[in-house]
């Protein structure tokens, strides 16, 4: 028998209640950022069901566009799209919206109206996998609004280091979202029942270790040396590979199990594959505040300096000593 007291110790803690708790913890804090939060949050469950739904819905398959990286969008891309644009557009204290899937950020309100905040946004990452039900998942950022910038785009293209929250929501098996707002990172389970997202563990710590590397092998012929030794050292390390190919699904098992998630420069993606704005640096935060590291090249992830909004980066995440290995040989 449960000891009585347990029981008032476990208490059932939705994101809503958390978030509000981190607030109060700040005096300061007027609570605009918990009601993005809560935007991102309510877009979550919206495209959660979505996506369960995107086969009876016909919404599968191209939207006979492509996105301004010249990436044919798929109709669940734009979906998803719309979805947070119509959750956050309202809220009062966003200045920039800015999109894997618009060419130019959306400037919503100026500091002097009351934009304080910037949210950069993969809204469906790993998309080509949804015919095949894959886990795809929503990647966030949050990162302050610069007053004297009146350019959108140089407003958002501001290092990883000065985000002030990040986050994904995976639709897999489960809904779960893992997110930080710089103090831990705290992961949610979306109780479909009651349409709320329940925290499950605080203040994550990745695994200082973990044998599974997770890379897409097929490009390795065209990998730099370093990544192509590094993969020698792997396979006859007792290694074992996972890649699903989805980055949000790839990086929540490295979180969890530890291990590493590379993403190397390619002859197709000469800077690599994933965008620095709205996929490295929300989970590069996510990784670091979990005592993870996360690099592009020579340079910690976060300090990469952002020139263009969709640029590429080269990415290398996860547990520091496997982080730290891959280094060795690259
Ligand atoms: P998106 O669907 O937002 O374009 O992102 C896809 C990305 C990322 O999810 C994944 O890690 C990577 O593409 C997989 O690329 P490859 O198929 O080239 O391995
Ligand atoms: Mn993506
Ligand atoms: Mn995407």
């Amino acid at each position: 028998m449960q000891h009585e007291d347990d029981l008032v110790h476990q208490n059932l803690m939705s994101l809503q209640t958390h978030v509000l708790a981190e607030e109060a913890k700040h005096p300061s804090a007027t609570g605009d950022l918990s009601w993005i939060i809560s935007a991102i949050s309510l877009a979550g469950k919206t495209i959660a069901n979505k996506v369960r739904r995107a086969r009876l819905d016909d919404v599968l398959g191209a939207h006979g566009t492509e996105n301004v990286q010249g990436e044919e969008q798929l109709k669940m891309d734009v979906i998803a799209n719309e979805i947070i644009m119509r959750c956050l557009g309202d809220r009062a204290s966003i200045a920039v919206l800015a999109s894997e899937e618009d060419e130019e950020p959306r400037i919503l309100r100026r500091s002097g109206d009351g934009g304080k905040y910037c949210v950069l946004f993969d809204p469906l990452d790993g998309s080509s996998n949804l015919d095949s039900c894959v886990g795809v998942g929503t990647i966030f950022s949050v990162t302050l609004n610069d007053p004297e910038e009146a350019d959108g785009e140089r407003t958002v293209c501001q290092a990883g280091t000065r985000q002030v929250a990040a986050g994904y929501i995976l639709y897999g098996s489960s809904t779960v979202m893992c997110l930080t707002t710089g103090d831990g990172v705290d992961m949610f389970v979306l109780d479909q029942a009651i349409g709320s997202f329940l925290r499950v563990r605080t203040k994550m710590r990745i695994p200082e270790k973990g044998t599974t590397y997770s890379i897409n092998e097929a490009n390795a012929e065209t990998f730099p040396e370093g990544y192509q030794n590094y993969l020698r050292f792997a396979h006859s390390s007792g290694y074992t590979s996972r890649y699903i190919g989805s980055m949000v699904s790839d990086v929540h098992r490295t979180l969890i199990r530890g291990g590493v998630f590379l993403y190397p420069p390619t002859a197709k993606n000469p800077d690599g594959k994933l965008r620095l704005l709205y996929e490295a640096n929300p989970m590069a935060m996510l990784m670091e505040q979990a005592g993870g590291e996360s690099f592009s090249g020579d340079l910690r992830t976060m300090e990469v300096q952002p020139d263009r909004l969709h640029q590429r980066v080269p990415v290398l995440l996860g547990s520091p000593a496997e982080v730290a290995k891959v280094r060795e040989f690259i």
